[in-house]
């Protein structure tokens, strides 16, 4: 069939200035949903995409030709804000305007083919209902909390709040699978470990459950299983300064993470193709760049390099 969507990518792009402790960069091309769009294309899946897109993203539009822009709805505001890393590496965002709520009805008729679905907002701007209507038409939907209450959130509700445990009750029982970091859980299920939060996540609806662990890779759990462990492979900056740089490893991951899995439904695989991704993304600088982002090929070499 022409243009044959392989997955939807849903939720906001944005134009960010990124603030480390030590030096400042962009603005570039970012957001979760610009991350995963870009690594899943590199690796020759076919995205379509479903965000506002920004009156003030003319320069950096280019990036996206790997995608299928069908599903890109105009906003005529800005999109731009302020990524900031703490001195601890943990993160926070600063918005100058939220863009509006993305619905069911916002997506492009044609991406409703689709097997897959990757539902990653940075400010909850994904409507709940758009999430349990996929879910009801039997599509597989992967859903990361970064924008649901984690990391990216301006405001993050916890699940010890009336709407903070609506959401997270909504999305476990809507998805096939939920990821999310270590970051993300300290703020929606404060004072447990991942192991514990993975747990709760389950016990709450979600069927499989990935988080992401930063240095020390990731662990999934599967129904009652006991949670499995995944190291990391190895970074190697490809940066004159010798620095890697974290900004989208997350996003990286998932992304790697449901290219593999369409591929072959395996997690374990997944998780692999997951960690890979993200430790050649590091690697390298920049923001969202097609350029930054590994191919197939690559992410295949490093996955031959032992990673125990
Ligand atoms: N120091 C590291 N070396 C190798 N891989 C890493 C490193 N830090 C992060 N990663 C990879 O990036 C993934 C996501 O990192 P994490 O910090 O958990 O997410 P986020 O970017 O959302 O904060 C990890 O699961 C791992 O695969
Ligand atoms: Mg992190």
């Amino acid at each position: 069939m022409k243009n044959k969507i392989d997955i939807v990518v849903i939720g906001t792009i944005i134009k960010e200035t990124i603030i480390f402790p030590d030096k400042q960069m962009g603005p570039v091309l970012g957001s979760p949903a610009a991350y995963s769009s870009l690594v899943m294309a590199a690796q020759g899946v076919k995205v379509g995409i479903v965000t506002y897109y920004g009156n003030d993203m003319e320069e950096i539009i280019s990036e996206m030709d790997a995608l299928d822009k069908r599903g890109i709805l105009p906003y005529s505001h800005t999109t731009t804000n302020l990524l900031i890393y703490n001195e601890d590496g943990t993160k926070r965002v600063e918005y100058q305007k939220s863009t509006p709520t993305i619905k069911f009805e916002d997506i492009h008729k044609d991406y409703l083919e689709a097997k897959y679905y990757k539902i990653c907002p940075m400010n909850y701007e994904v409507d709940l209902d758009l999430v349990s209507k996929l879910h009801s038409m039997d599509k597989v939907v992967f859903i990361d909390l970064g924008g649901f209450g984690g990391a990216t959130s301006d405001i993050r509700h916890s699940i010890e709040t009336e709407y903070g445990k609506k959401v997270i009750e909504t999305l476990c029982n809507n998805s096939s699978i939920i990821k999310a970091s270590e970051e993300d859980l300290a703020s929606i299920i404060p004072g447990k470990t991942a192991e514990e939060a993975a747990e709760i996540l389950i016990s709450t609806g979600a069927p499989k459950v990935v988080v992401t662990l930063g240095g020390k890779g990731a662990l999934y759990k599967i129904a009652d299983n006991d949670p499995q462990y995944i190291k990391p492979f190895v970074a190697t900056s490809e940066n004159p300064d010798g620095s890697l740089d974290f900004t989208g490893a997350g996003d990286s991951f998932g992304a790697g993470f449901m290219a593999s899995y369409m591929q072959e439904q395996d997690i374990r695989k997944a998780i692999l193709n997951g960690n890979a991704t993200a430790s050649l993304v590091i690697q390298r600088s920049g923001g969202c760049t097609y350029d930054r982002m590994p191919s197939k090929e690559r992410v295949q070499e490093r996955l031959q390099q032992n990673n125990e």
